[in-house]
């Protein structure tokens, strides 16, 4: 029977077993470590009654890990995503905890229409790792590169839904979120009183030919591209840390070419001036990613400018150019570390402990309406687009973890479709979007994924998960959130 069925089909007895040995670590210590939450028998509220809940003992699934890493590490480094939706009679009920392993790489997708709960999911894992136990937490960071400007909220507490927190345990309460503006309205947004803590910008000699080239939509091999290749190359070589003026000065007095191509490049670079992205004195961008820190990037405003489409790609395409490099760069560090750890036997011990601690936690990129930045077509590639394949692609290794949310998966990047391990996906209805997902799933799932759709409950948060790693795929329901979830539907009618 749907999909629940299929994925116990695949279920190998070694994994029940696992299972049934994590339920009983489980009910010990993992999700108290987690959530505070109730871990005995749960009693959620379903989707029929209050009175139809049912009390089954938990069983631990962590999407994402093996039952191998489940059985060493329980919970440890997931965190709580929401319940499984399981079957009784002619029932749905909320059951399992289900959580999601956010101490490994990944690369997530979270699909659905309109309003079906793909911000509320992203904010749920983004708040989610302020509840991991701090020795992993300390190693992880959360970078939202907040396309609409909703994430600033996750300051408050989520008092609304303080009902809908009760069973998982959790009161609503605000998190330690650090916010960046861009600087052209961080001090506007202070004098208004909107929340934020840093100003953001990009200091000049970080941002490469190509980039400028997809931002002011240049061909790189025409003229104009040939000129700014030039530009930024010549100007690397004269000194590490060149600024807008030194561009326009070296426009005004290169010679090797002609007026009309100097004439446009020079407006072009003083369109960038207006702006305000840059800045003599940039943000530097390792900033962001601090262990234990979660990152609001507000790139929101960036669509409200002339242009302002192209900076917002811009952005985020050299925010995640910047983080990948340096998580190689650790990355090589943190490994010598690990080998000089085994060969323990040649080196003082009190050196290496000092050295165990992570310089640079391990990153997770979250990105809504991933399509902008992804698109299907090659034509509508943008600066945002090489970066973030390449992380999709590589990030694995440097620990670079995406989660993309999008309403329309059949028209987004083929490389996310065949990249990413987890999918959660809210109601979808159009046959396009419903197709890309069939692909990714049909190796392990017999029935049709409109089928599994269908028999979710209509609920919000509702969603299936699928688990590439273990093959499987999940109904559920996405927990409410205990920070305020920015972006909900204005509406003309005042509650009293
Ligand atoms: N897990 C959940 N539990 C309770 N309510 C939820 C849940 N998920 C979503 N909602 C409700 O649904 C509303 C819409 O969710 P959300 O803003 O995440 O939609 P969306 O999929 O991002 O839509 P859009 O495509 O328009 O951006 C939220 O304001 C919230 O009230
Ligand atoms: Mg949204």
């Amino acid at each position: 029977m749907g999909i629940t069925d299929n994925a116990k089909d695949n279920d190998s007895s070694k994994d029940d077993s696992v299972n049934h040995i994590l339920n009983t670590d489980k009910s010990n210590s993992n999700t108290d470590t987690n959530t505070g939450a109730n871990t005995d028998a749960d009693t959620s509220a379903n989707t029929d009654s209050d009175s139809d809940d049912i009390s089954i003992k938990e069983i631990p699934i962590v999407i994402g890990r093996s039952p191998a890493a489940t059985k060493k590490y329980g919970t440890k480094g997931a965190l709580l995503l929401g319940k499984e939706y399981i079957e009784k009679g002619d029932k749905i009920l909320m059951s399992n905890n289900l959580y999601l392993d956010i101490a490994n790489a990944h690369v997530m997708l979270i699909c659905g229409k309109r309003g079906g709960g793909k911000s509320y999911t992203m904010g749920v894992i983004a708040e989610g790792l302020s509840l991991l136990e701090p020795e992993v937490r300390q190693n992880l960071s959360v970078i939202l590169l907040d396309t609409m400007g909703i994430y600033w909220t996750m300051g408050h507490a989520n008092k609304k839904e303080a009902k809908l927190l009760e069973p998982y345990g959790i009161d609503p309460h605000p998190v330690d979120v650090v916010i960046y503006t861009p600087e052209k309205f961080y001090y506007e947004y202070k004098k208004k009183g909107i929340r934020t803590d840093f100003p953001f910008s990009i200091s000049i000699f970080e941002v490469e030919a190509d980039d400028w080239c997809s931002a002011f939509r240049q061909d790189k091999y025409s003229n104009n591209g040939i000129f700014i290749a030039k530009i930024v190359e010549e100007l690397s070589e004269q000194k590490s840390k060149y600024i807008l003026d030194d561009i326009l000065t070296f426009i005004d007095e290169d010679d090797g070419t002609d007026d009309q191509t100097k004439k446009a490049v020079k407006n072009m670079f003083k369109t960038a001036k207006a702006w305000g992205v840059f800045s003599d004195h940039g943000t530097p961008l390792h900033e962001l990613a601090k262990g234990g820190q979660i990152t609001v990037l507000d790139v929101s405003c960036y669509a409200t400018m002339p242009g302002g489409w192209d900076v917002k790609t811009l952005v985020v395409g050299i925010v995640s150019k910047h983080l990948f490099i340096q998580r190689m760069e650790f990355r090589k560090g943190e490994e010598l570390n690990e080998i000089k750890y085994l060969e323990k036997y040649f080196i003082e011990q009190k050196a290496i402990d000092a050295e165990k601690k992570q310089e640079m936690p391990l990153v997770w990129l979250v990105i809504d309406e991933a399509h902008e930045f992804l698109p299907l077509k090659t034509e509508d590639a943008n600066a945002a687009t090489d970066p973030l394949v390449i992380i999709m692609r590589e990030g694995r290794q440097p620990g670079i973890s995406l989660i993309l949310a999008t309403q329309q998966p059949g028209k987004i990047h083929t490389d996310v479709m065949t990249q990413l391990d987890t999918v959660i996906s809210h109601r979808i209805t159009a046959r396009l979007d419903m197709q890309a997902l069939g692909l990714l799933a049909q190796s392990y799932m017999e029935h049709g994924i409109s089928r599994a759709m269908n028999e979710l409950p209509r609920l919000k948060g509702s969603a299936v998960i699928f688990d590439d790693l273990n093959e499987k795929i999940h109904k559920m329901r996405v927990r409410p959130r205990f920070t305020w979830h920015g972006g909900a539907s204005p509406s003309a009618i005042k509650d009293e």
